[in-house]
């Protein structure tokens, strides 16, 4: 089944109860119960299960050809839940560019539990190999990365990390399992901020876990039910809703994003331009091999700090904001956004300088983008 119609038709679409043909927004917190301990009653309470969190899970299986998949009230709630499994005295490895949220949980909040972190730079094997120590029970991996589009090898992680029994996390938000398929390269966890491309309207946040190991999945449920970060019903009906076109809008925004990258790419005002296909983009052929496209995020440094207000001013249709993967194109300023809470040496360490821009590409005109950079970087 191609992913277009997976996407409409491979889970429940039509309500079991009703025959409607959206699964309606069960907006209860709990179930009347015709008995005492009913086998047969499938839901109790909306925090251990709901029909529309169900159908939205089954259409996340499918999603990710996955066995089993949880979601979450944000990326954030399912990255938490997961690096929860880690227990007292053991250490985890991470990327030295992961996401800020997961940054901050893994150095402020892990280290209280007795969680001993490390961060590498994860575009050499050797330097995640020199990391591990009988200690170590996981790799967190982020690839391509924020805000440079760093590549990870996926394939030779697992094999790394199959050596050593330890497990293997991958955040796939960047590219969704519509173009890059960490489960089936070996990983065991894939977590994703739904927030993002999958929901794809910038009007929800949520976050979703898929795996195929039963034990994890139970343990994960045990946690979902215990810290109680669920999706709330609304945002379930909502995620279901703007799920059925992923397919089509990741289409368009991989479709501008490679033509944007081009253009910047040649462009007198631009001095570097990071997109993972990019025959000049460092670990573009490990990117290939792994995933389907360069996905729909590119970043792009202008030639000189003096020029940002300017280009600023001039640029009329992406929105200045935070975020990714929304059907409006996104444009970020890491320095003062996702990575201002880092000092000046810290950021130039990860290569974040203050003429760094991050293009999220949305579903519009790529002509009409494409005249919208070119009149913006008249400067
Ligand atoms: C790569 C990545 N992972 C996780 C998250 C966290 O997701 P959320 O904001 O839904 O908690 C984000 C948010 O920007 C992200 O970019």
């Amino acid at each position: 089944m191609g992913i277009n119609t997976k996407l409409l038709h491979d889970y429940p679409v039509v309500d079991p109860y009703t025959g409607a043909s959206s699964i309606p927004k069960y907006q209860t917190s709990t179930f009347s119960q015709q008995h005492l301990s009913d086998p047969d009653q499938d839901f109790t309470y909306t925090r251990f299960g709901n029909p529309t969190i169900e159908a939205l899970e089954k259409a996340f299986c499918s999603l990710e050809d996955s066995t089993y998949a949880l979601s979450y009230a944000s990326g954030m709630a399912a990255i938490s839940n997961v690096l929860m499994l880690l227990k007292s005295g053991d250490h985890i490895i991470l990327p030295i560019e992961v996401y800020g949220g997961t940054c901050q949980f893994s150095t402020c909040v892990l280290p209280q539990y007795g969680i001993d972190v490390s961060f590498v730079d994860m575009s050499s094997i050797e330097k995640i190999e020199k990391e591990i120590t009988p200690e170590t029970k996981m790799i967190y991996i982020e690839t391509p990365s924020n805000p440079l589009l760093k590549v990870t090898d996926i394939k030779k992680v697992c094999d790394l990390a199959k050596a050593h029994d330890l497990l293997v996390v991958a955040d796939n938000t960047f590219m969704t399992s519509l173009y890059q398929q960490p489960l089936k390269l070996g990983v065991d966890i894939v977590v994703e901020s739904i927030t993002k491309f999958i929901n794809g309207h910038s009007d929800v946040l949520g976050g979703l876990v898929a795996t195929n190991n039963k034990d994890i999945y139970e343990k994960l449920q045990l946690f979902q039910k215990n810290f109680g970060g669920i999706l709330g019903v609304e945002d379930a009906w909502l995620t279901l809703r703007g799920m059925k076109t992923l397919g089509l809008r990741m289409k368009q925004s991989i479709n501008n994003a490679e033509q944007i990258a081009d253009f910047l790419s040649t462009h007198k005002n631009i001095k570097t331009v990071y997109y993972p296909t990019l025959r000049t983009h460092t670990g573009s052929e490990i990117h290939q091999q792994q995933a389907k496209s360069g996905g729909a995020v590119l970043s792009f440094e202008l030639v000189s700090e003096d020029k940002i207000d300017v280009f600023l001013e001039k640029l009329t249709l992406p929105i200045l904001a935070v975020s990714l993967g929304g059907v409006e194109s996104i444009l970020s300023h890491p320095a003062t956004m996702s990575h201002a809470c880092l000092c000046d040496e810290e950021r130039a360490a990860q290569g974040v300088s203050n003429t760094l821009f991050r293009l999220s590409c949305g579903i519009e005109d790529a002509e009409d983008l494409l005249a919208d950079l070119a009149q913006a970087l008249e400067i």
